[in-house]
């Protein structure tokens, strides 16, 4: 019988022993959260287009990787699939993968750099929700989690990208009132600018870029891929039963503080 105090009553939601699909986990924020995952005792299983990538990370914490391109809903089915069959359930959808997709300014973007960005900023989401939740809502219990970026909440993205991350709050919120009543939750995480293969590349390397990470944050430290691995872990956890439908903002500031207050 439950204890009235027993924090942990309500859906199963130990990390330790369920089961995690990752997209995007071969490098920098998914592979950070795939071993954050590994270390709390989770089965992971990572997607990525980047195989050797995948088997590289998934070798070293004991996961399972398997080639997926989210931009097809029928390789994300399959991904989520394989985890079900190897571990009897998934407990924890990670729709993570990306890249910053086309750039320029709005009198001079291309259909195709449109279309594009939207397959795999936006698509692959709304696949990974799908198929996440056609295996959660007969067991009820499950947690969906999305990253998101600061460019969901301020223009700091190329237009592409900051629609298709803004879009992400909406989804979120409202797949979060569907699924409520199946007792899964559905959360994003918003990270600033964080050194990766995707940043690295357009700020000059990755010192380069973990200096440019700590100049924009007010908070002053470069913001780390460990920071939002810290953040799935907990969202996926007891920490994350009461909550649905949030995304949660984890820039140091960048977004919301701008200076002093003026009451100092
Ligand atoms: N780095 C940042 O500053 C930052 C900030 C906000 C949000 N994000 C978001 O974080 C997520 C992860 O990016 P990251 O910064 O870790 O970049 P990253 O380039 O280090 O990792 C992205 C991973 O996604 C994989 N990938 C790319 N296209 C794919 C596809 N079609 N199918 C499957 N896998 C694919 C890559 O192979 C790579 O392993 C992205 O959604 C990105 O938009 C990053």
């Amino acid at each position: 019988m439950t204890e009235p105090h027993d924090i942990t009553a309500g859906r199963e939601v130990a990390v330790a022993g369920s089961v995690v699909v990752i997209t995007g986990g071969g490098s920098g924020i998914g592979e950070a959260t795939a071993r954050a995952f590994a270390a709390a005792g989770g089965r992971v299983v990572i997607g990525d287009l980047n195989i050797e990538a995948a088997h590289r990370v998934a070798a070293s914490i004991g996961a399972t990787a398997m080639r997926c391109d989210v931009t097809r809903e029928a390789e994300v089915a399959a991904l989520i699939d394989r985890a079900v069959e190897s571990h009897g359930r998934i407990d924890t959808m990670i729709n993570n993968a990306g890249a910053i997709g086309a750039r320029g300014g709005i009198a001079e973007i291309s259909e195709q750099g449109w279309s594009d960005t939207i397959a795999i900023l936006l698509n692959s989401v709304v696949f990974g929700m799908k198929h996440a939740a056609r295996h959660m809502i007969p067991r009820r219990s499950g947690a969906i989690l999305t990253t998101a970026s600061n460019a969901s909440v301020a223009a700091l993205g190329p237009h592409p990208y900051s629609t298709c991350k803004s879009a992400v709050l909406g989804l979120t919120r409202s797949v979060a009132a569907e699924l409520a009543g199946h007792r899964i939750t559905v959360n994003a995480v918003a990270p600033g600018m964080i050194s990766t293969g995707l940043t690295a590349a357009l700020y000059g390397g990755d010192e380069a870029t973990r200096r440019k990470s700590a100049e924009v944050s007010p908070l002053g430290d470069p913001i780390l891929a460990e920071d939002m691995a810290r953040w799935f872990v907990f969202l996926a956890g007891p920490g994350g039963r009461s909550m649905t439908g949030q995304t949660i903002v984890v820039d140091g500031g960048a977004t919301t503080v701008r200076g002093p207050s003026a009451h100092h």
